[in-house]
């Protein structure tokens, strides 16, 4: 286990009470939390995808639960659920409102990168709006490691290479920096020939043109030149080897227009 993270310190503190200030101003002005709950519009996108794709039976793992907002899109699907997630605090508050249930085997303070789980674990595995935040190469390497040959695994990320005029995007990314938010923006075309050389099936790739464009489910394919999220769709082949690095922390689109 790692235990001097530097990282943890920003996920614990910062975005910690900035989740918690969220879900108080829930339901007010543009606010996409659900008030009441600490759940938001994109669920619904969530649910509709991961019926569409659908899970294996058996067990998931869930990188990067945080309270644990999507553990009950997982249940419905009567799947076995354990979660990690890198700050104490958010396991804290997921062990509050969950631990004790029947379907939920964990839920466990890792980072991504280095996963305690055995190789070949799970038949599922989900990373929603955490991947960008890892050492993308290290984190999937992880994924397939602890996940079964055949396994069913969603992820989504931020691409490298977004429009010019998405402004955004541009000003999500520039505050990211500014907050020291971990954001990393990934080589998606070379990631996904990384993952089609080692033998695992991309199923899907949705390609979601615009900052905004996740809750409005609007989602092109193939991937085009220029999108901002993506959700991949992977069933796992039957090996797994390391990746070369294929994230950077500036977008193509930042560096091409020199923003300060
Ligand atoms: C934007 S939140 C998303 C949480 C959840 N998946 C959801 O959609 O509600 C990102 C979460 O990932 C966790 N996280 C960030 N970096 C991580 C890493 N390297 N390994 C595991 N968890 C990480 C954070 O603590 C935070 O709870």
């Amino acid at each position: 286990m790692v235990t001097d993270d530097p990282r943890k310190g920003y996920w614990n503190e910062a975005y910690y009470k900035y989740w918690k200030s969220r879900v108080d101003e829930a339901g007010v002005g543009s606010s996409q939390v659900i008030k009441g709950d600490a759940n938001t519009e994109d669920d619904d996108v969530y649910r509709a995808l991961f019926s569409t794709y659908g899970f294996n039976s058996g067990r998931v793992l869930e990188v990067g639960c945080a309270w644990g907002r999507m553990f009950p899109l997982y249940l419905a699907h009567g799947l076995t659920l354990s979660a990690v997630d890198i700050s104490a605090a958010m396991v804290g508050a997921a062990s509050e409102r969950w631990a004790g249930h029947p379907d939920i085997e964990s839920i466990q303070e890792s980072p991504a990168e280095s996963l305690p789980f055995d190789d070949c674990t799970f038949d599922n595995l989900a990373c929603i709006a955490t991947f960008d935040a890892t050492f993308q190469d290290q984190a999937l390497r992880e994924f397939l490691r602890v996940t079964k040959p055949g396994a069913r695994l969603f992820f989504t990320g931020k691409n490298d290479l977004y429009h010019r005029d998405d402004q955004a995007a541009l000003d999500a990314e520039i505050g990211a920096r500014r907050k020291q938010h971990p954001n990393f923006f990934t080589d998606t075309r070379r990631m996904v020939e990384l993952l089609q050389a080692e033998g695992h099936k991309v199923d899907a790739l949705l390609c979601f043109p615009r900052r905004g464009d996740f809750a409005k489910a609007a989602y092109v394919t193939p991937p085009p030149d220029h999108f901002y999220e993506y959700m991949i769709v992977l069933t796992r082949g039957p090996v797994v080897g390391d990746f070369p690095p294929f994230a950077s922390e500036h977008s193509k689109t930042f560096l091409a227009g020199e923003h300060g």
